[in-house]
């Protein structure tokens, strides 16, 4: 007997196989710091379609490929489209100040409706226009994790008691404000001529697993045993969909010139909003990792058994059989990235965030780019290998590896100006 196993009583050594019987992936659950170890894998080809045909032009691509792939995504990972009737969704402002950032902008709050009829669910945007602009500003859209009143020292930003909140929910919400101010940099945002709007995602649809009868979910209508009805990702996702049918609605924004971006599980969200909504005219993925950015197949830092087993409720129950066996996925997440394809997209992680695996973040991105090329762009130019910290590189596609922690800080936001300027500005 092995050292490890003669450490179990005989009870414990039953019931661990047991669990380890039960539960497929189990074997996963423990997750891989070590390169050397990282599985061998092939990657599904983003340019052969599933019946084999190879997908050789841009109308291929966008007549078969393109929908095949999305509705692939839909189905095994995060959950089909919800809809709601467009007459359901309203709009409603409830501040406008043109003195805010020291005279540098007008910020607006302007509460989204999801259910007008019965005014819940609903959502404020906030938003900072840049006062000095010659016409309608290019906008970021970017949800927030703890209420718009903690992005900004801004006392004119409602603080509000969002029911179901989990995030520091025993605290008044006032008692927060500004806590996460270091992750918004709205002057630098607004000085460089763009606005900028946020949306608290957990008054889309709160971040915990109650059998979806919160938030936005009863909306969508009756869930079936389908296994893909939407998790919370696609719901975040849908919400900022009808965040940007707002933006449309104001004549102060160019929402033509829409750029989606999120942190983290926002992160993963932004690039599901941006694939399907092509509205969005470029996305930027912080720090997404599993499920975002990060390739499935490496199992490198958090892997899909283990993302499902802490959060079932982000995904659609059909993702939950790929934990134990990923090679089996019909895609993997460069083929999420190439669904943005023609449009720019960003994607950056940080050295110390192994968890979201850097290297896996960048591959995908650097395996979406024969789709962009076929689309008739540079894609990520040059670009052979992963860069070190702190450079951006490439093109269309873009990627930085940020010295430092799991965050969003000035750093990216500089990048994502640059970016912004060299690419949306400039079509
Ligand atoms: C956890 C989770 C990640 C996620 C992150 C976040 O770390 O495992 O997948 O990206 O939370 O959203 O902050």
């Amino acid at each position: 007997m092995s050292p490890v196993l003669r450490r179990f009583t005989r009870p414990a050594l039953a019931a661990t196989v047991a669990t380890l019987l039960l539960s497929g992936a189990a074997f996963a659950q423990k997750a891989n710091y070590d390169e050397a170890k990282v599985p061998k894998f092939d990657l599904p080809n983003p340019l052969v379609a599933a019946d084999g045909t190879k997908i050789e032009t841009a109308d291929d691509w966008r007549a078969k490929r393109r929908p095949e792939l999305l509705d692939l995504f839909a189905r095994e990972m995060f959950g089909k489209r919800p809809s709601v009737a467009p007459e359901k969704i309203k709009f409603e402002e409830l501040t406008s100040d043109s003195n805010a950032l020291g005279g540098k902008a007008t910020r607006k709050e302007i509460r989204i409706y999801f259910d007008a009829p019965n005014k819940t669910p609903k959502a404020d945007l906030l938003i900072y226009i840049p006062n000095d602009r010659k016409g309608p500003a290019p906008v970021f859209l970017m949800p927030n994790f703890q209420g718009n009143w903690t992005t900004t020292d801004d006392p004119g930003v409602a603080a509000l008691d969002v029911a179901g909140r989990t995030r520091n929910a025993n605290k008044k919400p006032d008692e927060v404000r500004g806590v996460a101010k270091s992750r918004w940099a709205f002057d630098k945002i607004v000085s460089r001529g763009y606005a900028i709007a946020t949306v608290y995602y957990e008054e889309i649809d709160p971040d915990k697993h109650d059998g979806f009868k919160n938030g936005v979910h009863p909306l969508f209508g009756e869930r079936s045993d389908s296994g893909d009805e939407p998790g919370s990702i696609a719901a975040w996702a849908w919400g900022l969909s009808r965040a940007l049918d707002c933006l449309e609605t104001l004549p102060e924004i160019d929402a033509k010139k829409a750029i989606v971006a999120g942190h983290s599980r926002l992160g993963k969200t932004a690039l599901w909003a941006g694939a399907q909504d092509e509205r969005f005219a470029a996305v930027i993925s912080n720090d997404s990792g599993c499920g975002g950015a990060a390739l499935s197949r490496r199992e490198f830092g958090e892997t899909v058994a283990i993302i499902n087993k802490s959060f079932p409720h982000w995904f659609c129950e059909n993702f939950k059989k790929y934990g134990a066996d990923v090679d089996a996925l019909p895609f993997d997440q460069h083929q999420l990235i190439a669904l943005i394809a023609p449009r720019p997209v960003y994607v950056a992680s940080a050295t110390l965030d192994q968890w979201a695996d850097p290297k896996g973040e960048f591959l995908s991105a650097f395996y979406a780019d024969p789709v962009y090329r076929l689309l008739g762009t540079d894609g990520i130019g040059e670009v052979k290998e992963q860069p070190g910290p702190d450079v951006s590189v490439g093109s269309t596609i873009r990627y930085h590896l940020r010295t430092g922690k799991h965050d969003v800080q000035d750093f990216d936001w500089e990048q994502y100006l640059d970016f912004a300027d060299e690419t949306v500005l400039k079509r």
